[in-house]
């Protein structure tokens, strides 16, 4: 498995303010739109592209565009629905599937209660969106489920990581691709499973508490 941090000042910025619990949702909204667009950038730097002819009003030269099959973009809901448009931005021709994982509060286990996805992903080139990797475990669900309907590679994107569920992505999955993209790796989970500083939790911090 590979990971990567990011590291620029711009994205430490947008992620301290919206760890501030005084930030409002609509610029929460906005930031994490603006930052899965930069982290979006590395997720995609290998994103399948193939070799075509452009003329310019110069000269006829070579250029690339994204190859079929396209790449599969699937926000983990709810969470993940507000990483949704700072993705297609950068991948416009992307096509979207939604996977439904809920936490239990108690034993803090995932389980699945919607899935929008195509029974075939063979080949697919699958970008898992979720804002938070906290125990790991929605991740590690929703990697084994692509991975079971033929996705070759998986990248996650997440704003926030915790050691802990990364590491136990990185157990689970093996030889298998997959590429995890933080913005940045906090200290640790507490007793509750959330992500220590963290933001709280990103689904009340993007669309308030009523969807719960
Ligand atoms: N999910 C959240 O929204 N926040 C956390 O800190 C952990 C999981």
């Amino acid at each position: 498995m590979h990971l990567h941090v990011a590291n620029h000042p711009l994205i430490t910025h947008k992620i301290s303010v919206l760890r501030d619990v005084n930030t409002p949702s609509p610029v929460f909204r906005q930031l994490v739109e603006e930052l899965v667009t930069l982290l979006a950038y590395e997720a995609t730097r290998d994103v399948r592209v193939e070799e075509v002819d452009v003329q310019t009003p110069v000269a006829l030269t070579k250029g690339v565009r994204l190859s079929h099959p396209r790449p599969i973009i699937v926000p983990i809901l709810r969470a993940g629905l507000g990483m949704l448009e700072g993705m297609v931005k950068l991948l416009p021709t992307a096509e979207v599937g939604f996977l439904g994982i809920k936490r239990d509060e108690e034993t803090l286990q995932p389980f699945t209660y919607a899935n929008r996805l195509p029974d075939d992903l063979t080949g697919r080139q699958v970008y898992i969106i979720d804002p938070m990797l906290a125990t790991g475990g929605t991740l590690i669900d929703s990697i084994d489920y692509v991975l079971s309907r033929g996705a070759t590679e998986v990248t996650c994107v997440c704003l926030l990581g915790a050691p802990e569920g990364v590491e136990a992505v990185r157990a689970h999955v093996g030889d298998a691709k997959v590429s995890i993209v933080l913005g940045a790796l906090d200290e640790r989970l507490n007793e509750h499973g959330y992500i220590v500083p963290g933001l709280g939790d990103a689904g009340d911090r993007l669309y308030g508490t009523a969807a719960n």
